[in-house]
């Protein structure tokens, strides 16, 4: 199948997504529900091609056996939550020489101004103060060689990654405006399912790992006690009624999340749960999370005590990876003049 991956890709122009995560230890319930579950989706109607963006990983730093662990673990939930490696190709991003290659490149290509308007750097290097290391600075020219390697049409970003990818956009614009047509300018793809998932303590706020709050956030990986906990903990409001509503942010995100794990609408679920109270709510939705979750943590469970599976897949993912990017690499690489061995 990989063998053939290219000239289906001619035949048939599916057009290319590529996305990737970052391996943070974490991966939350809005993770999944957000972004996840969409590549797992677009498989069938789109090439894709998805990575595990380790060296983006360490613009903080990592302790290294933490850090190995976090890899191995995103690739394997990955796998878990239904990225089939025998459609889409699926790699670790350091695996693949020809990013950290084209990142070079692509930062001569990055205006310093550029870098310096980018909110996450400015979020960032507040927030560890004590290491604005310039890899931080200059983390948008590595995604965008990701993206570019692989002439990727449509990358599925959220809000936070938006301003990263225009970036990638004007990087490719700007080197094909030079050198002629080299990159694919990438277009964003919105997903039409899967609402944006909040923190179950402060519902205004976007559900985040790196909240203090344990409560706030659910991981796909926490155990069903857990899970069902954080729900009963989840913050609602007082008309005790399960509806969409304006100054409900609490009770409308559970009923974005069942309705994102069950396929039901908000109507539907209004009427399920008519004259019942929050409580019993707030339960059902934990139980329907965990349900979804279940064969996840199965799957997952299985393959990270298969290395060599893992190991096969990533292999596999890395070999398809690096033949494709080392077309893109080569063809910039010739137009700025470069000798090629
Ligand atoms: N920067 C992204 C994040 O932190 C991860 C990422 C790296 C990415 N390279 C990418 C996302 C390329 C999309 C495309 O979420």
């Amino acid at each position: 199948m990989t063998e053939n991956m290219p000239q289906e890709t001619k035949q048939e122009k599916k057009k290319v997504i590529f996305s990737a995560i970052q391996p943070s230890g974490t991966i939350t319930l809005g993770n999944y529900i957000g972004a996840l579950r969409n590549w797992v989706k677009l498989q069938d109607d789109y090439n894709c091609i998805f990575a595990v963006a380790d060296l983006h990983a360490i613009t903080v730093r990592q302790d290294p056996k933490i850090f190995k662990q976090n890899i191995l673990n995103a690739y394997a939930l990955l796998l878990a939550c239904g990225i089939d490696t025998e459609k889409s190709p699926f790699f670790i991003q350091s695996h693949v020489h020809t990013h950290a290659e084209l990142a070079w490149i692509l930062n001569c290509y990055t205006q310093f101004g550029e870098l310096s308007r980018m909110t996450q750097f400015k979020d960032k290097s507040q927030k560890h103060a004590d290491n604005v290391n310039a890899g931080l600075f200059t983390y948008p020219s590595l995604m965008a060689a990701d993206i570019l390697l692989y002439q990727a049409d449509l990358v599925p970003v959220g809000a936070d990654q938006k301003q990263h990818l225009e970036l990638a956009r004007n990087i490719a614009d700007r080197f094909n405006g030079i050198y002629g047509k080299t990159f694919t300018i990438p277009d964003g793809y919105i997903s039409k399912v899967g609402s944006r998932i909040m923190s179950l303590q402060d519902p205004t706020k976007k559900m985040s790992k790196s909240d203090e709050n344990v409560n706030a956030w659910v991981a796909v990986l926490d155990n069903p006690d857990t899970i069902m906990k954080k729900f009963k903990r989840a913050v609602t409001d007082s008309e005790a009624v399960v509806r969409v509503g304006e100054g409900k942010d609490g009770i409308n995100n559970l009923i974005g999340i069942m309705s994102s794990v069950t396929g039901k609408t908000a109507d539907e679920i209004t009427v399920e749960f008519e004259g019942k109270g929050y409580g019993d709510f707030k339960q059902a939705v934990g139980e329907a999370v965990v349900e979804e979750l279940r064969p996840i943590q199965e799957r997952f469970n299985d393959y990270i005590k298969n290395k060599d599976y893992l190991e096969e897949q990533y292999r596999k993912g890395a070999e398809f990876a690096l033949r494709i990017s080392q077309r893109t690499l080569d063809k910039a690489m010739k137009k700025i003049g470069y000798v090629l061995k």
